[in-house]
């Protein structure tokens, strides 16, 4: 057992994601931190099973469920499975996510509600499950002052305007707006709501843009700190995210993207 000292210890957090990339990184070190972590997959048990394998080896406890967070019935499934298995969820990370790119004038129908249905109509089916279990459940104040933490995984891309992905800066836009509505909405609960916005973190979502020495290079132009992200920084910022440390952040996007918002354009004098 984890010891009860770790900030998550006796809670229980769904990743959504969790198989690869950024939500594979929140799902190990929130089960690092304590929490029992349900890893939600779709279509990569493997990668799902190997960061379970991960938080139990480090002392805690996991269970991996195939669910596409796109389909109400299954995100409702998730939710049952994981409060069969712990009892409640203290805790959402709101992660899935994916792109579809393809220039604007040729962007089909099918890859557009793709990539929405997946980023945005996906992080408002976890989120509500989420905030009804929390309601359900009631305070728990011996493990949190929140009554439940949701932490909705956006993009640079929610004010970075990117051509080539209009559905997806479409949808990480809608997912500001999204999580700034159920934080006002649900703030009197003690529901504490917040976004983290990556920039280039190395996963399989961008391998292109820094797999190579040449990309990387190109891609560092944009990222005034030179460093391509990993997906353990966002891990890191996750975990405090839904710590009690952070009781006061609310409502709010935590850019974590070595500066790409920083107009690196100018950063020779324009
Ligand atoms: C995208 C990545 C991209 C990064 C910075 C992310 O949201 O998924 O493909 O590298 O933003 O542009």
């Amino acid at each position: 057992m984890p010891s009860t000292n770790l900030p998550l210890a006796r809670q229980t957090a769904i990743v959504t994601g969790a198989s690869s990339g950024i939500g594979k990184a929140c799902a190990i070190a929130l089960g690092q931190a304590g929490a029992n972590v349900v890893l939600d997959y779709v279509g990569n048990p493997t990668g799902a099973e190997e960061a379970a394998a991960q938080i139990r080896a480090s002392g805690g406890q996991a269970m991996t469920v195939a669910c596409d967070v796109s389909q109400e019935d299954q995100v409702i499934a998730l939710f049952q499975k994981a409060v069969a298995a712990f009892g409640t969820v203290d805790i959402l990370i709101n992660n899935a996510g994916l792109q579809k790119d393809s220039p604007f004038v040729d962007m089909s129908v099918a890859d557009w509600d793709l990539v929405l249905n997946v980023n945005l109509k996906g992080q408002f089916l976890c989120a509500r499950e989420a905030i009804r279990e929390f309601i359900r459940r009631g305070p728990r104040p011996d493990v949190s002052v929140a009554l439940g933490k949701i932490i909705c995984m956006s993009s640079v891309h929610e004010i970075i305007p990117w051509a080539g992905h209009a559905n997806y800066a479409a949808s990480k836009g809608g997912v500001d707006l999204l999580m700034k509505s159920i934080a006002q909405e649900h703030g009197h609960l003690k529901v504490r709501v917040n976004s983290i916005a990556p920039g280039a973190i190395k996963t399989p979502i961008n391998h292109e843009a820094w797999d190579s020495p040449k990309a990387e290079k190109h891609l560092l132009q944009l990222i005034p700190y030179k460093r391509v992200g990993l997906p353990e920084d966002i891990g890191k910022l996750a975990v405090f995210l839904c710590s009690d440390d952070s009781d006061y952040i609310h409502g709010e996007t935590i850019f974590i993207d070595g500066g790409m918002t920083l107009y690196p354009g100018f950063e020779d004098n324009g």
